[in-house]
């Protein structure tokens, strides 16, 4: 059976994984409201296409501060791709070369930055490789800083800082199965120090920093010239901040429902954001995106770019790389189809009086 829609991934590496890795991936913190929230929310608006405005096929392509992308979606950056197959985060980053978008590479991989970076390289010679890096700051200031020169060192294209993980949200499930470890072999290797004569270093603990503040995030603007995203902010205010503080670009995200529970969907906190910012800096968004409708809403509402996180790992446990890149190929064609029927000739035409409040009532 030819896989449909996003969600049919999920269902088929549901029948695969064991189940406290599925409910690792598909989890939230406590209540799983926000997780719940963010793909409800996307129901919620109606889009009211126009008619009778045909033209060629819609240019997909975004540029952000350098990089390139195929398409206004990027890989969230999720831990552990080699819980879900084999090649890990090797697949995931050569099925993004293949498919031209760019991959944010989590902190928490299975497999090192520069063999990231390495893979897409080797997947799509002549292109630059796309993938951007992603850290959570660590305790130790000097820890942070050699991640830090070793993503661009590696070759990453933008820095992209977490700020919504001062502490590690409670996750029911994990606890309920005692996944709290991954198994023998995995490690996050980006934490392993250089090891003596050819051996292998040891891997230092995934630390969170409730003491995280601006200045952690002034300071790393002074260390890099690398492009700096924050990911998880969700209130004008603190949007607002960051553009005055030389941050290049916000991820409009509440972490999949992962930390905060009961943060309203992102695709609702997006409007009065995008208003606050108005245009100083590009904002991207994630949470609950699973069909091309979902994108062209959140381009509407004012973002340049989207990101999906549990989707492209259910692509990589059905089928590895090409699990991946099905995935990116259906949304890609789904974005396209949509884009037309709603009488848009480019993203640039999706605007808010395309969008309408369904409500409650009469969904
Ligand atoms: C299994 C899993 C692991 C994740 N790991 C990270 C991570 O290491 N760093 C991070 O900033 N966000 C992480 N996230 C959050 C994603 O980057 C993203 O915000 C979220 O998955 C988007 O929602 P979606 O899964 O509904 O597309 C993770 C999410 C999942 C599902």
């Amino acid at each position: 059976v030819p896989a449909c829609a996003l969600s049919d991934f999920e269902l088929e590496a549901r029948k695969r994984l064991e189940p406290a890795i599925y409910d690792f991936g598909a989890g939230g913190a406590d209540g799983e409201v926000t997780l719940r929230e963010n793909e409800v929310a996307f129901s919620r608006v109606g889009l009211v296409p126009r008619v009778l405005r045909g033209g060629g096929a819609p240019e997909l392509g975004v540029e952000l501060f350098g990089s390139s992308a195929a398409m206004p979606v990027l890989i969230a950056p999720t831990a552990f791709h080699r819980l879900f197959h084999a090649e890990g985060e090797r697949a995931t980053a050569r099925a993004a070369a293949l498919a031209g978008v760019i991959m944010v590479a989590s902190l928490a991989s299975t497999v090192a930055i520069e063999d990231v970076v390495e893979a897409a390289r080797s997947a799509a010679p002549g292109a630059a490789p796309e993938i951007w890096f992603q850290l959570n700051v660590q305790p130790d200031p000097d820890f942070t800083e050699r991640l830090v020169r070793r993503a661009e060192a590696a070759g990453c294209r933008a820095l992209v800082v977490t700020v919504d993980a001062p502490v590690f949200g409670f996750r029911r499930r994990d606890r309920r199965n005692g996944f709290d470890d991954l198994p023998d072999g995995l490690h996050c290797e980006n934490l392993r120090e250089p090891g003596r004569s050819g051996e292998p270093g040891r891997v230092r603990p995934l630390a969170f920093l409730r003491e995280l503040s601006w200045e952690h995030i002034d300071r790393l603007r002074k260390l890099t010239r690398l492009p700096l995203v924050l990911k998880g902010v969700v209130r004008p205010d603190d949007a607002r901040v960051a553009a005055g503080r030389g941050v290049d670009a916000i991820i409009v995200s509440n972490h999949g429902g992962r930390q905060l529970d009961t943060v309203p969907a992102t695709i609702e906190l997006l409007p009065a954001i995008a208003s606050a910012v108005e245009g100083r800096i590009p904002l991207l968004l994630d949470g609950g995106i699973r069909r091309g409708t979902d994108v062209l809403k959140a381009i509407a509402l004012g973002a340049r770019a989207v990101a999906i996180g549990r989707p492209v790992l259910w692509g990589l446990a059905v089928a590895g790389q090409d699990g991946v890149l099905q995935v990116l190929g259906l949304l890609r064609d789904e974005i396209e189809r949509a884009l037309v029927l709603c009488g848009c000739r480019s993203l640039a035409e999706l605007e808010p009086s395309l969008l309408r409040l369904v409500r409650a009532e009469r969904r």
